[in-house]
């Protein structure tokens, strides 16, 4: 395994990887690597010749009173962790290498980008798009994946992708839960033992919306689910939305799939989960 630390390297090494025709997969990470990553990562050792994994916690999609510094930042694990699932490159750039004082471009995916957390997260979706758009081109990735508890994120990348010709692919992968139906999340280290408990009713609450689905209209089952979150002790919910699963739109009886997302705060821990719902 390579750890590669400029972008320069990472360009040269991935270019000879593709004059060779191998296939190239990149999952794009921040690090606080968990099973869900290691789900991305071993789909990528099984579709492609070559798995990169970045990490780099971006400061572009951090709001100015969000946990950019707080950020867990676990660099010896998290390469033991590459190392152990046979990741052939890790790119761990500087912010500077990334995002210069020169840095001028960013990315926007309009719409997608200022609903659902977008609300709550203005520059966010901005900061994401960039950054993977840069990591796209630093890659040469042939296939690119992404976890589906950050449903709108793989939305606007899969929108980005197809608006911009990129010539990945994007690849989601399910989300993966801890036992108690807690969606994993590199932001779950900072829930207390009650909270994490808590936590883990939202998955139950989706569940039981996602079989009420065929019967129920969707604004009644929204605000079915609303009051159920409402009763977590200590929660802060920013919005429980369901819209069409192809592209976030609105959705309505007719929708055949949908998806039921929701973000809620938990103390000082901002947690998204979401269920697909299908008639
Ligand atoms: O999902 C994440 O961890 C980040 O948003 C990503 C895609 C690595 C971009 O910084």
């Amino acid at each position: 395994m390579k750890v590669i630390k400029t972008i320069s390297k990472l360009q040269k090494a991935a270019f000879k990887h593709l004059k060779n025709g191998d296939e190239i997969g990149l999952v794009p990470t921040m690090g606080a690597l968990h099973q869900g990553h290691e789900s991305l990562i071993l789909k990528s050792k099984k579709n492609d010749d070559v798995t990169i994994v970045s990490i780099f916690v971006n400061p572009l999609q951090f709001g100015p009173n969000e946990d950019y510094l707080k950020y867990p930042r676990p660099i010896k694990k998290d390469l033991q962790f590459c190392k152990k699932n046979h990741v052939d490159y890790v790119f761990m750039p500087t912010v500077n290498e990334m995002f210069p004082n020169s840095h001028k471009t960013f990315v926007e995916v309009r719409d997608l980008q200022d609903i659902m957390c977008g609300k709550f997260r203005p520059a966010h979706f901005r900061g994401v798009a960039t950054v993977v758009a840069k990591l796209l081109n630093i890659s040469y990735a042939c296939n690119t994946y992404f976890g589906m508890k950050d449903f709108q994120q793989l939305k606007i990348i899969e929108q980005m992708v197809r608006d911009l010709n990129f010539k990945t692919k994007i690849v989601s992968c399910p989300i993966v839960r801890e036992k108690s139906g807690l969606a994993i999340s590199s932001r779950n280290t900072y829930l207390s033992p009650q909270e994490k408990e808590m936590a883990s009713k939202i998955h139950k609450i989706l569940k039981k919306a996602s079989i009420d689905f065929k019967n129920k209209n969707l604004s009644a089952l929204k605000q079915t689910a609303l009051n159920k979150l409402n009763k977590i002790p200590k929660i802060k919910i920013d919005y429980v939305d369901i819209v069409n699963f192809k592209d976030l739109s609105f959705a309505d009886k007719n929708t055949k799939k949908v998806i039921l997302a929701v973000a809620v705060w938990l103390g000082k821990t901002r947690l998204i989960d979401n269920i697909i719902m299908t008639r």
